[in-house]
C-alpha cells in the first residue's frame, strides 16, 4: 500500500466498522457508530496540523500551551459525508463546515456535481474532505479537484471504507492528498458497490 494511504489500525475502529457493515444495525445505531468512527479517524488524520505556542495562566502559575495555528475546514460530500461531521465537531467545535454535493449516476456510477458552498479561507486552512465511501473514486476525485481549484493547499481525504480500485484512481488523480480510511475492502460488484462494504451509506445513515 502506498505511503499516501493510512488505514486506521485500532480495535475500537474495527468494532465500529463491523457495526456499520451489519445489515441489522438500524439507522440510530448506524449514526452513532459513524460519528464515533469519524472522531477516531480525525484524531489520526489531524496529527500533522500545526499549533501555535501561547501562554496561559493556570490557578497556580503561568505556563506555555498551544492553540491551532490555522482554521480547520470540514467538507462533507453530500449526502453521506454529513455523517462524519458531528463526530469531528466534538473535537474541533470551531471548524468551518463547507459542502460539496455530488451524486453518482446509478447507471454509469459517474459523479454528477450539483452543489458547492465553499469559504474564501481555503488557501490558509487545514481542509478535510469527508466521504465515508471510496468506490470507483469518482466522487472524491471530483470533490478534491473542486477544492484545489478554489485554492486549497492542505487537503486530506477522510473515509470509512475504500476499495483498491478507488484508492488507485484517487492516488493517481491526487498524489499529493493523503487518504485516511478505516478499512480497505476487496472489490466492486457489478453495480459499483463495495464488497463486502456496508451498502448505501447515505441511505443507511438517513434512513431513506
Ligand atoms: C456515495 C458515497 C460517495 C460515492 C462513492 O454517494 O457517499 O459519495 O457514492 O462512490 P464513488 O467512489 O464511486 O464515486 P451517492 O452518490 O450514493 O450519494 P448519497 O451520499 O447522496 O447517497
Ligand atoms: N456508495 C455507497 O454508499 N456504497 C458503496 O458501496 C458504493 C458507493
Amino acid at each position: 500500500m502506498s505511503d499516501q494511504v493510512h488505514v486506521l489500525d485500532h480495535p475500537l475502529a474495527r468494532v465500529l466498522v463491523t457495526q456499520l457493515r451489519d445489515q441489522d444495525t438500524p439507522s440510530d445505531r448506524f449514526r452513532v457508530a459513524m460519528q464515533r468512527l469519524a472522531a477516531l479517524l480525525f484524531m489520526d488524520a489531524s496529527r500533522h496540523i500545526q499549533t501555535q505556542s501561547i501562554s496561559v495562566q493556570t490557578p497556580i502559575t503561568s505556563t506555555q500551551g498551544d492553540k491551532l495555528a490555522r482554521p480547520v475546514v470540514l467538507v462533507p460530500v453530500l449526502r453521506a459525508g454529513l455523517g462524519l461531521v458531528d463526530g469531528i465537531l466534538h473535537l474541533v467545535p470551531d471548524a468551518v463546515v463547507a459542502h460539496i454535493g455530488i451524486a453518482r449516476d446509478e447507471a454509469t456510477a459517474k459523479p454528477h456535481s450539483y452543489y458547492a458552498k465553499l469559504p474564501s479561507l481555503l488557501s490558509n486552512a487545514d481542509v478535510f474532505l469527508l466521504d465515508p465511501m471510496l468506490a470507483t473514486g469518482g466522487s472524491a476525485i471530483e470533490a478534491a479537484r473542486q477544492l484545489k481549484e478554489a485554492g486549497t493547499k492542505s487537503l486530506r481525504l477522510v473515509g470509512v471504507v475504500a476499495c483498491p480500485q478507488g484508492i488507485d484512481a484517487f492516488c493517481q488523480a491526487h498524489p499529493d492528498v493523503p487518504l485516511h480510511t478505516a478499512a480497505v475492502d476487496s472489490h466492486l460488484n457489478d453495480r459499483s458497490y463495495i464488497v463486502p462494504g456496508l451498502g448505501d451509506a447515505g441511505d443507511r445513515y438517513f434512513g431513506t
